[in-house]
């Protein structure tokens, strides 16, 4: 924290005592994937890793951008009166999406001068944006006293992630994201947006992070296009049957119905359903303790993102397949939108080291490049880092 106070004097001069520093973490889901844009349960946890953000208020109304992420970007300076998508601005994109969807709510009444430091890996599918976006949403909230309550915040930065920067995701990373808890997953209905934090107990276990580090290509495009695929299909199932999203189906009426989709569609509605289902056993596996059960939902929840939702790939398969054959793994799945990124797998921590060292041999020989563990821990969702507390990061 010392350090980053040091960097930020540095970048943009001035004294500390005026500086104000902000958290938001990255976020795994542990299932329940492709389910949020269906109307679905999704149960993520946010991570111990994340964005900061230093931020002081200036006398002009222009507004400084840096990242120690993209340090040959420079900063970036922007009119407040200026804030529209600029491919240029690359990153900085992110942070001012969301100051201008909260100027239209309260204008500014001054500049600001923000450093960013991430450390989340950039494009693995751990939320970075979401983090990034929250943690300015909450920045401006706080700075501004703009009074917005966390989910509000949410729901603003998944619309600027929706309609300013492009990508039709659903709400389930923002949401991690501005609401995790400590030690605690998110059982989340994205319909409703009802949520409750379930304690995950992880006293003999981690969390081990495995990224594919594939490029990420087409995932956006990928992403949006299993999107429209699913709300074709509901649309035409509103034909025979009353409901609001492809999780409202039960699996009997699925059954019943499914002959008015076309085969993809069935597959893709499958996997919905299925999943939707699976999210809310693997709740009750988790509050009765039984571990080994979660994980073989995780186990059948990969298997459907592979053969009905087909949005794993070799490299996650790889991953994955390695670490269902380890002894050290309690289960293991893709997470997030898929075509790449990281896995999540619960591992017995006396075979960590085993785990990472097997798992990474067994991608390297079959994909040729090396995979990147992360063994991580569960933290609090997105806010502002008060003086007392900064000895602790
Ligand atoms: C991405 C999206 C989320 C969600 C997942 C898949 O992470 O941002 O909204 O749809 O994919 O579960």
């Amino acid at each position: 924290m010392k350090h980053l106070k040091r960097d930020f004097l540095q970048l943009f001069g001035g004294k500390e005592e005026d500086i104000r520093i902000f958290f938001a973490p990255g976020r795994v889901n542990l299932i329940g994937e492709h389910t949020d844009y269906n109307g679905g349960h999704v149960l993520p946890c946010a991570l111990h890793i994340g964005t900061y953000a230093l931020v002081r208020e200036t006398a002009d109304s222009s507004i400084r951008l840096y990242s120690k992420n993209f340090p040959e970007a420079g900063i970036i300076t922007v009119a407040q009166q200026n804030l529209s998508f600029n491919e240029q601005h690359g990153w900085a994109n992110y942070p001012k999406g969301i100051i201008a969807a909260m100027q239209q709510i309260q204008p500014l009444n001054s500049g600001l001068e923000i450093m960013y430091y991430g450390n989340i890996p950039n494009g693995a599918g751990l939320s970075s944006s979401a983090s990034i976006e929250l943690v300015t949403a909450v920045l401006l909230n706080e700075l501004f006293d703009v009074k917005l309550d966390m989910i509000e915040l949410v729901k603003l930065s998944q619309k600027v992630e929706n309609e300013y920067i492009g990508v039709s995701c659903g709400i389930m990373d923002q949401f991690a994201v501005g609401l995790g808890k400590k030690g605690h997953a998110i059982l989340l209905n994205c319909q409703t947006l009802e949520y409750r934090h379930l304690p995950v107990d992880m006293t003999d276990c981690s969390i081990v992070i495995a990224n594919t580090n594939k490029r990420r290509g087409l995932a956006d495009s990928a992403y949006n296009e299993c999107r429209a695929t699913c709300e074709a299909a509901l649309l035409k199932l509103k034909q025979h049957i009353n409901i609001a999203s492809l999780c409202d189906l039960t699996n009997e009426q699925f059954d019943q119905y499914k002959t008015v989709l076309s085969p993809l569609e069935q597959k893709r509605v499958h996997h919905v359903v299925s999943e939707n289902e699976r999210t809310k056993q693997a709740v009750t596996t988790l509050e009765k303790g039984d571990l080994l059960q979660f994980g073989e939902l995780m186990r059948k929840s990969h298997l459907s993102l592979r053969d009905d939702y087909e949005v794993t790939g070799m490299e996650l398969d790889t991953l994955v397949e390695a670490a269902w054959k380890h002894k050290g793994t309690i289960g293991a799945r893709m997470t997030g939108a898929g075509f790449g990124g990281c896995t999540v797998n619960i591992v017995w921590n006396e075979h960590i080291d085993s785990f990472i060292a097997e798992v990474g041999r067994e991608y390297k020989s079959k994909i040729g490049y090396e995979a990147s563990f992360y063994v991580v821990k569960i933290g609090d969702g997105a806010g502002e880092i008060l003086a007392e507390k900064e000895t602790i990061v």
